[in-house]
């Protein structure tokens, strides 16, 4: 099997026009630096990702995005300044010459985050250059959170294995809506909607967070994170065996930690790694998913079931 690479080779790679798989506190990602335009495409043709569905930008310091964007509003940089590096995405109007179309999917705002890991932080500062990267998975497909998930997708990869996702889940993706003084969660996260209103209220701002993910947005398709298993989800009802697809094919409840962190650390990996040895995986879903701290678990879970019960 072809070994992992180390952050100097990742360096050598993304210079001379190749794309990477690197390790962040989320999930991982596949990069490529964002002025190689023949590197980014690559990035789509390797997850056969549309192109309609834009990529994240990631720095690893805040001077970083005074080149990317377009006069920054001064809420989203206090945003930057309290959450990064961490699981937070900011939209910024995008700086045209600075940013390409195949990042933003010919939108006029760019997506950025500081992802919280040494090792990508340190490879990000070493090409001078931010980096575009999407989670490192086939599109729609469960995103890897160990190093042996991205190469179980892609064999022949350039990978730098940095351990273990600390959070498990992708970042919270938010936007500001200066003229109603509001901040949309396009994606949920870790960081959670109270997490952002305790922010706003600590700062005596006066901003609305309304969730919007399930409207439709770049990528917010309905079927997506799916793992090779089909997955029936159990919605507040206990699991059952009785249905005829059911027949012929093993069929395996899972079970997951009590604790939303400890919960979203896993989901990935358990869906990967279960899917390995079963056809169809049960899981009898039990907690509140209004609740800011599994509103993000919830949402991934319901994407990735074939069926909801
Ligand atoms: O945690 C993460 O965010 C991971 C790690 C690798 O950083 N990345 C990730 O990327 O989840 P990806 O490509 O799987 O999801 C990116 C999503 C897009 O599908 C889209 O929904 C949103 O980010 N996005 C990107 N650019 C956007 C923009 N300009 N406006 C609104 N949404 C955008
Ligand atoms: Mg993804």
């Amino acid at each position: 099997m072809k070994e992992f690479i180390s952050i100097d080779k990742a360096v050598e790679v993304l210079n001379s026009g190749g794309v990477v798989a690197l390790p962040t506190e989320t999930v991982y990602g596949l990069a490529a630096k964002i002025n190689d335009v023949s590197a980014l495409k690559k990035i789509f043709e390797t997850k056969a990702r549309p192109f309609f569905d834009p990529l994240i930008v990631h720095v690893s310091n805040l001077e970083m995005i005074s080149n990317l964007t377009l006069n920054p509003h001064p809420i989203l940089i206090q945003l930057a300044e309290e959450f990064w590096p961490g699981p937070l995405t900011l939209v910024f109007d995008k700086n045209p010459n600075t940013v390409s179309d195949i990042i933003t999917s010919g939108t006029d705002t760019v997506a950025i985050r500081w992802p919280d890991h040494s090792l990508t932080e340190q490879i990000i500062s070493k090409l001078n250059t931010p980096i575009a990267a999407p989670s490192a998975n086939p599109f729609k497909k469960t995103s890897p959170t160990e190093a042996d998930h991205v190469r179980q997708y892609f064999p022949n990869l350039n990978i730098v294995d940095g351990g273990s996702c600390e959070i498990g889940l992708e970042s919270t993706i938010v936007k500001l809506v200066p003229e109603s003084n509001t901040l949309l969660i396009l994606r949920p996260g870790q960081i959670s909607r109270q997490n952002l209103i305790d922010f706003f209220k600590s700062k005596n701002l006066n901003i609305k967070v309304i969730e919007s993910f399930n409207l439709e947005g770049p990528g917010s398709m309905k079927e997506h994170y799916q793992p090779s298993a089909d997955l029936y989800l159990f919605k507040n009802k206990p699991i059952s065996y009785d249905y005829p697809e059911f027949k012929n094919k093993i069929v395996k409840p899972i079970i997951f930690p009590e604790n939303p962190f400890l919960f979203a650390r896993v989901l990935y990996k358990t869906l990967i790694e279960e899917s390995k040895n079963v056809d169809i995986l049960l899981f009898e879903w039990t907690h509140d998913e209004l609740d800011s701290n599994w509103s993000a678990i919830h949402n991934r879970l319901e994407k990735a079931a074939k069926v909801i019960l």
